[in-house]
């Protein structure tokens, strides 16, 4: 048993502009609870550039990075917390890989290959560690880290 972690566990997930756009937020929140998940906190915002390039710092050097930021603030978001036990790497192999259209040869039944468009509009966020799921979850749910101010509904 000493490895078995019975410690319930919480992700930041997100249903990127693409997702709310497409209408795919009901099936994925479908998903999310029959995998077991609980929501713990939502909300819907439209996220402003700055939050984008503050919230994505790691890919600030990135060739991809502008044009990340342009889509991330193209439209409204739906900010979720998950809870369950294992919650960060359940909810990461149930979006599937980065790309989408990769997602869609190699991993099928994964919400980014049934959501996703490619490799940017892949319609779905998920924290990838521990440290990750922490200061996302603080980021937009226990302080205004950026000047714009979230308001959960
Ligand atoms: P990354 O953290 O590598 O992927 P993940 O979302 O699976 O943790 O990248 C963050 C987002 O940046 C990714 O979801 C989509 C976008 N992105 C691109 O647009 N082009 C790229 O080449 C990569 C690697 C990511
Ligand atoms: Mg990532």
């Amino acid at each position: 048993w000493a490895n078995v972690s019975t410690e319930k566990e919480k992700t930041l997930a997100m249903i990127k502009p693409d997702g709310v756009a497409g209408n795919y937020s009901d099936v994925i929140k479908t998903a999310i609870f029959y995998s077991g998940f609980s929501i713990t906190q939502e909300m819907l915002l439209e996220l402003n550039e700055e939050t984008v390039r503050s919230f994505y710092a790691e890919h600030a050097t990135k060739s991809f990075f502008p044009s990340l930021v342009q889509y991330m603030s193209s439209g409204p978001v739906l900010i979720m917390v998950l809870e369950k036990v294992n919650a960060i790497s359940d909810w990461r192999n149930l979006i599937g890989p980065t790309d989408a259209n990769k997602a869609k040869v190699t991993h099928p039944n994964s919400i980014r290959a049934m959501c996703g468009l490619d490799l940017q509009r892949n319609c779905v966020h998920g924290s990838d560690s521990p440290q990750s799921a922490y200061r996302e979850i603080t980021f937009f749910f226990n302080k205004s880290s950026s000047g714009q101010t979230f308001i959960s509904t």
